[in-house]
């Protein structure tokens, strides 16, 4: 399944990279303010520029981490050092990489009744409720928690250095969501399980892109209103949330992977206590404060921001708005929806591009 994100840019990266280079064609920094899979700043890296992204999500941390600070496998240099660990051979006549070696000890790791048996499988005995949760089986949900205490492990012992840690994470997370037994996000579980779910879980390597601009990147964690002061590039893409739905609760299980820890699982859902990543947004009433902090803070002239039809503000809403920051050009975009279960939506979405030059 790889992927599956509310909102993101993948499929749209060629056509906002070509409106980039169109506004600006001397830039050379760029900054993803919200960059969620990490695949649009993977996009702009390939394309030759410096990078610059955020996101308030620690699974988007370790995805940036892997997109713009690795071109090739890293070395994992001390793995030598895991007890009972075996080179992994590709064939009879040649051993294979530390990458793979690791993965493979990984995967065959002795299955552990832990947090996410617990919590998130059927089998399982949640704190909170009597209803045990099926996100995943009981196997997997197994595999998912030997993995984790593994690479929390060999990260505390410093077997593994923080690129590589992000890595694993990022492997990790990948593999969850090809077994999750969800419809699209995490606010939900379905309530019997799917084939894909019942495949065993399985970390597959990365692959690494070595084109474009393969140094100087930066990645930061936090909330946009409140680093945009201290950032400065050519060029800032925008790619707000435009609906109701907050990431931090869609995405709850794989920010727990990405944090390493073990909330409290609350309600039917199991999420974890995530209002210390609420986006304002996903707020009508906050949603112009928000922007008036980064627009007014950041050091950048030219921005361009992604927005929905279907978003919390209408397109006249937002030029309205936008426009006492600078001269303001919208576009549109036809865009396949990500998923509706709304009949009345039709199967296309009118995505905006909107360009903003400040005063
Ligand atoms: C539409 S998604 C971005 C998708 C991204 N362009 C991609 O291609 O994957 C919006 C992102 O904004 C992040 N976000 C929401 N509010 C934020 C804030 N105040 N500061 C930083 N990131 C925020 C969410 O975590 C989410 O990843």
């Amino acid at each position: 399944m790889g992927y599956r994100y509310i909102g993101s840019k993948d499929k749209l990266s060629d056509i906002i990279i070509s409106e980039i280079k169109n506004i600006n064609p001397n830039a050379e920094h760029v900054i993803d303010l919200m960059a969620g899979t990490g695949l649009f700043s993977l996009a702009l890296k390939e394309a030759g520029f410096q990078v610059s992204a955020l996101d308030v999500m620690t699974y988007s941390f370790h995805h940036l981490t892997v997109h713009l600070k690795l071109d090739k496998e890293p070395q994992f240099e001390n793995i030598n050092k895991i007890k009972g660990i075996e080179k992994y051979k590709d064939n009879e006549l040649f051993s294979s990489s530390n990458y793979k070696t690791i993965q493979n000890y990984l995967n065959n790791l002795k299955p552990i009744q832990g947090y996410f048996y617990k919590e998130f499988s059927p089998d399982g005995s949640p704190q909170n409720t009597d209803k045990k949760r099926k996100y995943f089986t009981s196997a997997n949900a197994e595999k998912i928690d030997a993995i984790r205490k593994a690479i929390k492990s060999l990260k505390a012992k410093k077997i593994i250095s923080d690129i590589e840690h992000s890595l694993l994470l990022h492997d990790l997370i990948m593999a969850t969501n090809d077994v999750a037994n969800i419809a699209g996000t995490y606010g939900h579980y379905l309530s019997k399980f799917v084939k894909r779910a019942e495949s065993p879980l399985q970390l597959y390597s990365s692959t690494f892109s070595s084109k474009g601009k393969l140094t100087d990147h930066n990645i930061y964690l936090g909330y946009a209103e409140e680093i945009a002061a201290s950032l400065s590039a050519d060029f800032c893409y925008i790619d707000p949330p435009y609906i109701k739905r907050q990431y931090a609760a869609n995405y709850h299980i794989l920010e727990t992977i990405a944090r390493e820890d073990e909330p409290e699982a609350i309600g039917l859902s199991g999420l974890r206590p995530w209002r210390d990543q609420y986006s304002n947004f996903c707020s009508k009433v906050k949603i112009r404060d928000s922007f008036d902090k980064i627009l007014k803070n950041i050091n950048c002239s030219d921005i361009l921001i992604s927005y929905s039809e279907d978003g919390l503000l209408t397109l006249e809403e937002l030029i309205k708005f936008l426009s006492s920051y600078g001269k303001v050009i919208p576009k549109e975009l036809e865009y396949k929806r990500f998923k509706s279960n709304d009949s009345k939506k039709g199967a296309t979405l009118t995505e905006y591009l909107i360009h903003l030059r400040k005063y």
